[in-house]
């Protein structure tokens, strides 16, 4: 053999050693789960630190105990929190460790989901069929793993496309066509809709921004004027896009009469239910989506309230050879045949952009077998009574004040003050700083709140008490130093 010949395998030449560092860093992150409400929710990356990630790319290989090493020392303790129960900003799940593990065992498969006929996209198709059946889909119903709702809502704006321009679409580009197609959502709709709107050649000025009540749900009417109105100038609305579960307070949009208007209309009616959606599986919340089994396609997230680890977006079609037309391609060398391993077509390539795809089924088949619907449900309905907790001492604190109806899990609030707005921004940065708790912020009207949102399974009372007594102690020395 020449030096070129030389066996080149990356595998390890002693397997025991590798074995008890891969036991190492398993432990590691058992360990890191199991006592992380001793670590402060987030911290700032120190300079060095943030430094040390300018180092030369690597021509040597440096042993995999170090670079774990590193990864403790240097990664680890730097990360969002969102694990942590004190985390409340945006919209994070917390993971799990089913899942955590189910993602070892999937990085070890190395499986391709683009296609092919195997076991794993035999797992992804049994989440579609369960998604289905979740939100009273038909078995022809289909559905596909994706980053997460933002992309999820593109390929519904992308179903929704074809149908109303029909297939030519994919060759032609929405420039052949003399159509102008209007959308409508709500103003409280999150921004990737717009951007969906953009990235499909639409254009974010076609998607109308509908006002909402005060509950911060679509008003029905101004939709119907809109729609009107944009007939009436030659324009073709073509798609509703309802919201279960707002992205600053957590509203769901009347699903069931947006359904009504749709299919009055003859539009497509897509759900953004990112985290709303899996209300569907605590029973108490479950009927607030009524009219969600009527959607001609559906965007969530199984990595927020599911507690699936990032990433695992999903989105569900009602019309699965529709959902296929609008995507498949053909190719030589992705022929399909009715044996080997090129069976087994259609492909998930066939519903979605994405040919190289990851195992995300697994580690959410992981979560829903090993923790079971009801229990999820169950941490879905926990983090929605902890928001009205939190509420009730917000209620009970006549320095506090609640800047939107609790829905769901989503609390916005302020503390009191000259210069609201200053002082509650400092009062969030503050707190994650003091790596007590890390809500986030956002705009309700004109106000800057406060905002937490409870998504997190280990999330309990003491850690939303602990956030509220930490927000008096800062907003008393916040508006302390401003009087000083
Ligand atoms: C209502 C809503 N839609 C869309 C998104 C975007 O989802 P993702 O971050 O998974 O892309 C979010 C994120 O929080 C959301 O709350």
């Amino acid at each position: 053999m020449d030096e070129q010949t030389q066996p080149r395998s990356l595998d390890p030449a002693d397997w025991q050693s590798i074995r008890l560092q891969g036991h190492r860093m398993l432990d590691d992150m058992l360990d890191y789960l199991e006592h992380i409400r001793a670590r402060p929710v987030w911290q700032p990356i120190p300079e060095g630190v943030r430094a040390g990630f300018d180092a030369a790319l690597p021509t040597a290989a440096t042993e995999l105990a170090a670079v774990h090493a590193d990864f403790m020392r240097d990664i680890l303790p730097f990360a969002t929190g969102n694990a942590h129960p004190g985390f409340m900003g945006w919209v994070h799940g917390g993971g799990n460790v089913a899942g955590m593990l189910a993602e070892m065992l999937a990085a070890g498969l190395n499986a391709n989901l683009g296609g092919r006929d195997h076991a794993p996209i035999e797992v992804e198709r049994q989440i579609v069929r369960w998604a289905a059946q979740l939100f009273g889909f038909p078995a022809t119903a289909s559905g596909l793993f994706v980053t997460g709702t933002s992309m999820a809502n593109m390929l519904g704006v992308l179903v929704a496309r074809a149908d109303a321009f029909g297939l030519g679409v994919r060759r032609k580009g929405v420039a052949a066509y003399k159509k102008r197609l209007t959308a409508y959502g709500s103003s409280a709709a999150h921004g990737c809709i717009a951007q969906a709107m953009d990235l499909c050649g639409i254009g974010s000025e076609a998607l109308r921004l509908i006002p909402t009540d005060d509950h911060h749900r679509i008003d029905p009417v101004a939709l119907t004027v809109a729609i009107a109105a944009d007939r009436a100038a030659g324009l073709t609305p073509f798609l509703v896009v309802g919201t279960a579960g707002t992205v600053d307070i957590g509203a769901i949009d009347d699903l069931a009469g947006l359904a009504d208007i749709a299919q009055r209309e003859a539009l497509w009616f897509h759900v953004d239910g990112a985290f709303g959606a899996l209300a569907i599986l605590a029973p108490d919340l479950a009927p607030r989506l009524a009219g969600i089994e009527r959607a001609d396609s559906i965007a969530l997230d199984f990595h927020k309230w599911a507690q699936v680890p990032y990433d695992a977006g999903f989105i569900l079609v009602r019309d699965g050879a529709l959902h296929r037309s609008a995507f498949a391609t053909q190719a030589a060398y992705l022929r399909r045949e009715t044996r080997g391993l090129a069976a087994g077509s259609p492909w998930p390539c066939d519903f979605g952009p994405d040919l190289s795809r990851g195992f995300r089924a697994l580690k959410t088949w992981f979560t829903l077998r090993v923790y079971g619907t009801e229990a999820l449900g169950a941490v879905i309905a926990h983090t929605c009574a902890l928001a009205r907790h939190l509420e009730r001492r917000i209620l009970a604190t006549p320095q506090l004040e609640l800047l939107a109806p609790v829905q769901l899990n989503i609390v916005c609030f302020g503390y009191r003050g000259d210069d609201p707005d200053a002082l509650n921004a400092r009062i969030v940065a503050d707190l994650q700083e003091s790596g007590i708790a890390a809500p986030s912020t956002t705009m309700i009207g004109n106000r800057l709140a406060i905002r937490a949102a409870i998504v997190n399974h280990r999330t309990e009372q003491r850690d939303v008490d602990a956030l509220l007594d930490a927000v008096m102690v800062f907003g008393a020395a916040g508006a302390a130093s401003r009087a000083a």
